[in-house]
């Protein structure tokens, strides 16, 4: 059996940056400071800073990020949340908790992001239906790029609706020269250790650009704190970021610009070593892209994937199933049509190993495996 590549590095990543992070370790370790020491204000604030976002909240993982401004900006019952059928579960689940009910949309099948053709007609539909109150649309970064958030903006402002942008894969994002939270009310992030930023446990945060909302957030995630300790407002949760986390991630958010640099250097080694053999990625005019996944899409996946794995060459799936697909989701509403380019393309598409450290040969690996894969089929 060949061996396998990695398809993410985080030792490669943990040595490159060891000295630095066992110091921020130890130093939290010896402060005794665990929970919110200022290592998460610090980080709050950097990471507010870098995106061009008035306020910034850590919490527990990105999708307590999500839900922390679904509550505080009043989302829930006889609300509708437009969310794309294409994403992981988070981005939806957290609709049904505040007691609104999402409604599916589909994707672009280029960049994979809502369609704002689907939105539209679905929030029509709603309305007709006069059950829901269209409300706020959650639209996901998938992949690493950015939704299209003018689009999808302008729409919001049409109905009067909220926006979070999903950028638990995409933190680091632009869309000509702007971070989502430009458009968005609320852009949340996931620091789950595989994530482009990543942490070494479950992380998240939220950026917010309305002071009140920010301060409901910080009351929701202490377990709906009022005013004094031990008097509760309203009924919250527990999510913060622990300090360790924070002081991790502050080590690591040195290295990002530089890591975000090294993973678009090798997008375009797999885009140049690929060309034709398969569908490669796609960024919309004027994006850049955090490259959580470099995503192809191939006829025959099970087929593909196979051969690569007989070559060393691990591959994953994000994501088989949609989710208005699956049991728990099966009676939210979809856009009218149905959700034709998430069905499609859930069939289609398969990642391959990214990440900031990945070697050239390793690279090459995956090329020639592919460019074998496709002259196999050219010939057959
Ligand atoms: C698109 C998307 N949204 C939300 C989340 C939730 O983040 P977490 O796992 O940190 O809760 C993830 C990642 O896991 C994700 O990929």
């Amino acid at each position: 059996m060949t061996d396998m590549i990695p398809f993410i590095d985080l030792g490669a990543q943990r040595d490159r940056l060891r000295s630095r992070l066992d110091a921020a370790i130890g130093q939290v370790l010896d402060s005794g400071a665990f929970i919110l020491g200022p290592q998460v204000r610090e980080l709050e604030a950097r990471l507010a800073d870098l995106a061009k976002a008035p306020h910034g909240l850590a919490c527990a993982n990105g999708t307590d990020a999500i839900v922390l401004p679904l509550l505080s900006m009043g989302i829930g019952r006889g609300d509708a949340v437009f969310v794309p059928s294409f994403t992981f579960a988070a981005s939806a689940e957290v609709v049904p908790w505040t007691r609104a009910t999402p409604v599916f949309v589909d994707v672009d099948p280029v960049t994979y992001n809502m369609d704002p053709e689907s939105l539209k007609a679905a929030i029509e539909m709603v309305k007709a239906e006069g059950k829901l109150r269209p409300a706020c649309v959650i639209a996901v970064d998938l992949f690493g790029q950015m939704a299209n958030y003018p689009a999808i903006r302008e729409i919001c402002d049409q109905h009067g609706m909220k926006l979070i942008a999903d950028a638990a894969q995409a933190y680091g994002a632009t869309l000509n020269g702007k971070s989502a939270i430009e458009w968005a009310d609320a852009l949340t992030i996931s620091f789950y250790p595989a994530k482009p930023l990543g942490c070494y446990g479950d992380g998240g945060a939220v950026l917010v650009k309305d002071a009140k909302v920010r301060d409901l957030i910080k009351s929701y995630q202490v377990h709906g704190e009022g005013r004094e300790r031990y008097e509760y407002a309203r009924i919250g949760l527990n999510s913060r970021l622990d300090t360790l986390q924070a002081a991790i991630l502050l080590v690591k958010l040195d290295a990002f610009a530089e890591e975000l640099v090294l993973r678009q250097k090798a997008a375009d080694a797999y885009q140049k070593g690929i060309g034709n053999a398969v569908k490669t990625p796609k960024l919309a005019e004027g994006a850049t892209c955090t490259w959580a996944q470099y995503t192809v899409e191939v006829d025959d996946r099970d087929g593909f994937r196979a051969f690569l794995a007989e070559r060393g060459v691990p591959t994953a799936v994000y994501y088989p199933i949609p989710l208005h697909m699956q049991a728990p989701y099966a009676d939210f509403p979809v856009a009218p049509g149905g959700l034709p380019v998430t069905m499609k393309v859930c069939d289609r598409v398969v990642s391959l190993p990214m990440h900031a450290d990945i070697r050239g040969e390793d690279q090459q690996r995956v090329i020639d495996a592919i460019q074998a894969y496709a002259a196999e089929r050219a010939a057959a």
